[in-house]
């Protein structure tokens, strides 16, 4: 995040970056678009300020006066932030978030970018079918843009242990899962799911065919996936894309900036991501 801010970051408390300049970092969980600094005289008088503004606001757990912070928090609507639910879409009612930065100073924001408490989306999480937690980021992405459809062709590049091909074969898609390691066996994958024992870079995307959705969770170097990406652009035989940037470090931003230039695409940092960001390319 101090990378990619640079020289526009201002301050720092926390997990809070305050930053200036026209853009929306793509390593940030949520974006406080429209951020008010204020003086306030009373805990009464900032709780009143919030209200004023709209109903539901998150605390964002601030670096300082955590007491003062909660008094205030105790004088605003309840919300229960209930897990969760796949497919559920992700809500509609706007969130705004806060925090104190000193005894008096408060920071807040009506407008954010995710509709999630502090940008972190807590599933119910299924910990007995899938076999890897990475079904959590394609749960992600598809609640917050959207689904395939049910009899979609899909391909899912670097698939096993099969995380991703488990959701994918759940909702109803023609899954060609692709990977030079096996895919679980413990599950009962259905008759949707076709698996090729090769390398996604050995694939040629006219012997595979048209496809509605192209995966890769491929543990490569971004610089790889990008030619891939590209190969699969040009041929014109992919429709929406979910790919998963991994970095070594130091963090190669060059190559992020290179794949969000693809006209209409994304990056984000999921919830589960760690030292990645997903790419989303969704044209349907
Ligand atoms: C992070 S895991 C994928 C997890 C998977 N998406 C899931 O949901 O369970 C990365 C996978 O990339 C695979 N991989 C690495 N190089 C590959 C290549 N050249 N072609 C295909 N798969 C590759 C590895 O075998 C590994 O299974």
């Amino acid at each position: 995040m101090i990378e990619e801010l640079g020289e526009n970051l201002r301050e720092r408390h926390g997990r809070l970056f305050l930053y200036e300049g026209d853009f929306e970092p793509v390593w940030a969980q949520n974006i406080w678009r429209a951020p008010k600094l204020i003086e306030f005289t009373s805990i009464a008088s900032a709780a009143k300020e919030l209200r004023a503004v709209q109903r539901n606001w998150k605390l964002h757990p601030g670096l300082t006066s955590h007491r003062r912070a909660s008094l205030i928090e105790q004088q605003l609507p309840t919300i229960r932030f209930k897990a969760q639910v796949f497919p559920a879409p992700a809500p509609r009612a706007s969130l705004g978030a806060w925090t104190l930065l000193d005894t008096n100073k408060m920071l807040y924001s009506a407008e954010c970018s995710s509709p999630f408490p502090d940008g972190e989306v807590g599933f119910v999480e299924n910990k007995v079918e899938p076999p890897s937690r990475a079904y959590l980021k394609l749960w992600e992405i598809f609640i917050l843009e959207s689904l395939p459809a049910k009899g979609a062709r899909v391909l899912d590049l670097g698939s096993s242990p099969g995380g991703w091909t488990w959701v994918l074969d759940q909702l109803g898609c023609e899954v060609v899962s692709v990977d030079k390691a096996a895919l679980a066996q413990s599950v009962p994958w259905s008759k949707r799911v076709k698996f090729i024992n090769e390398s996604a870079f050995a694939l040629d995307p006219k012997a595979v065919g048209k496809v509605d959705w192209l995966f890769s969770d491929v543990i490569c170097y971004p610089e790889r996936l990008l030619q891939l990406v590209q190969n699969w652009l040009s041929a014109g035989l992919a429709t929406n894309f979910v790919c998963t940037l991994k970095f070594q470090a130091p963090t190669n931003h060059e190559i992020a900036r290179e794949f969000l230039k693809i006209a209409g695409s994304r990056l984000r940092h999921l919830t589960c991501n760690r030292h990645e960001l997903t790419w989303t390319l969704i044209r349907s």
